[in-house]
């Protein structure tokens, strides 16, 4: 499949933090997978490259949701009237003891595979459930799908129901190292594994200081959930005395940033301790506003880790979250920051639409490397959009059309081609 190509169109990205820059029927070009920038004319050495051209269209990048469950994708919109602690018992638990059967999940997981494919997304950081063979289906359809993933065996050994807990943490361990050799077998080009502590509660000590081995010996990426709600908080301190605060419980087992990548979901109830440790140790925040509004998590500070220079990209944690809609993150991240400003800290300014794009491009792609821009040197991740199912009788700038197309959900419907790392998946 060819890698090079130019599209012209409406370009829209977010270089820079708090702007966007648009360049109206202008050419951005993709040579061998890699982006070459955006040009008012084609550059002579390029003209031969294949040309799409999207007159009149939006172009921006792919979006990169950093933290998503694809076993809760099957229920999501239900089972929305609890809290953490007891919709996992009550609802997410529950659906993920069914991924033992491995008809169920490739039928559960094509079905997700799909959905994402078509969806705004490029690039995602993806939960399964503990279930190996079931992680390796998941990863399977991902890799055919045509995004670039990670994607996760979860690790948990301690306190969820017995039929969702791994039996001791050697055993863990060896299904996580499992899970690992086998996806290198798989030879995939697209999909990686991600060393997946389900959160706090769910791992022993003894699992932690394993999958803290394992993440150093495979040189890989580790993605779990912190200080997402209060009793959970709470919870952790009971559990782990000998942590100076949640994230520490990761941290001392090397798990926690640092020399390797590190994602962790939610951080509404990070300490001024915790959130210094993420900054010293690079670790970056999958801030998913739906989840924390459905299961009445909370509203994570934002701006004040903008301002902390944190590395923050957004997620739609299905099904915490409702849907897979990127574009519906984007709103939902400046909504919330809307109420925390009214009703919790008048000094976080309200986030701008332009801050909410770039982190759930530039900001979530810097997880996966040079992603989520049209500068030089990124991998070149793209989606046009028609937004013409909404007409109104205003002339809208572009600007405003990128906008609305974000508030409308285009993404659902407008979604003309798409590409990840240079191919073309739509
Ligand atoms: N914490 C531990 N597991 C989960 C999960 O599946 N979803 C969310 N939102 N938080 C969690
Ligand atoms: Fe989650």
């Amino acid at each position: 499949m060819s890698r090079s190509h130019i599209i012209k169109g409406h370009i829209c990205h977010a270089p820079e933090a708090g702007r966007l820059e648009i360049r109206e029927n202008a050419f951005v070009v993709c040579e061998d997978g890699i982006c070459r920038g955006i040009f008012d004319e084609v550059p002579e050495k390029y003209r031969g490259l294949e040309m799409a051209d999207c007159t009149g269209k939006l172009v921006l990048p792919g979006l990169v949701d950093l933290h998503i469950h694809a076993p809760q994708y099957a229920y999501r919109g239900t089972g929305m009237d609890y809290e953490l602690l007891d919709w996992l018992y009550k609802v997410a638990f529950p659906e993920e003891i069914r991924y033992e059967d491995a008809e169920y999940a490739a039928k559960a997981y094509g079905i997700f595979a799909q959905k994402m494919k078509k969806s705004a997304t490029t690039r995602a950081a993806i939960f399964a459930t503990m279930h190996t063979d079931a992680a390796l289906i998941l990863s399977d359809e991902m890799e055919k799908s045509g995004l670039i993933s990670f994607v996760g065996k979860v690790s948990m050994d301690r306190d969820a129901m017995p039929e969702l807990t791994e039996k001791s943490a050697e055993q863990a361990a060896a299904e996580a190292r499992r899970f690992i050799t086998e996806s290198a077998a798989r030879a995939y080009r697209r999909t990686k594994p991600i060393v997946t502590p389900r959160f706090v509660p769910s791992c022993s000590a003894e699992l932690m200081a394993e999958l803290g081995k394992i993440r150093k010996e495979y040189g890989l990426p580790v993605q779990s959930h912190l200080s997402e709600n209060p009793d959970e908080v709470e919870l952790v301190s009971r559990l782990e005395p000998e942590a100076a605060f949640y994230g520490d419980a990761y941290d001392r087992f090397g798990l926690f940033g640092r020399e390797g990548r590190t994602v962790m979901a939610h951080c509404v109830y990070s300490t001024p301790e915790e959130v210094r440790r993420m900054k010293e140790n690079g670790v970056w925040i999958a801030h998913c506003p739906s989840s924390n509004m459905n299961i009445a998590s909370g509203i994570a500070p934002v701006r004040r880790y903008l301002e902390q220079g944190l590395r923050v990209g957004l997620g739609t944690d299905v099904a915490g979250g409702t849907t897979e809609s990127m574009f519906r993150a984007v709103t939902d991240a400046i909504q919330v920051s809307k109420l925390y400003w009214r009703h919790v800290d008048r000094d976080a300014k309200p986030l701008t639409f332009a801050e909410s794009f770039r982190m759930a491009t530039k900001g979530g792609g810097a997880f996966f490397g040079k992603a989520g821009s049209f500068e030089d040197g990124y991998e070149f991740d793209a989606l046009v959009l028609e937004d013409a199912s909404e007409p109104t009788a205003r002339e809208l700038t572009v600007r405003d059309r990128l906008e609305r197309a974000f508030y409308f959900e285009l993404d659902r419907v407008g979604i003309v081609m798409k590409f990840a790392g240079g191919e073309r998946i739509l």
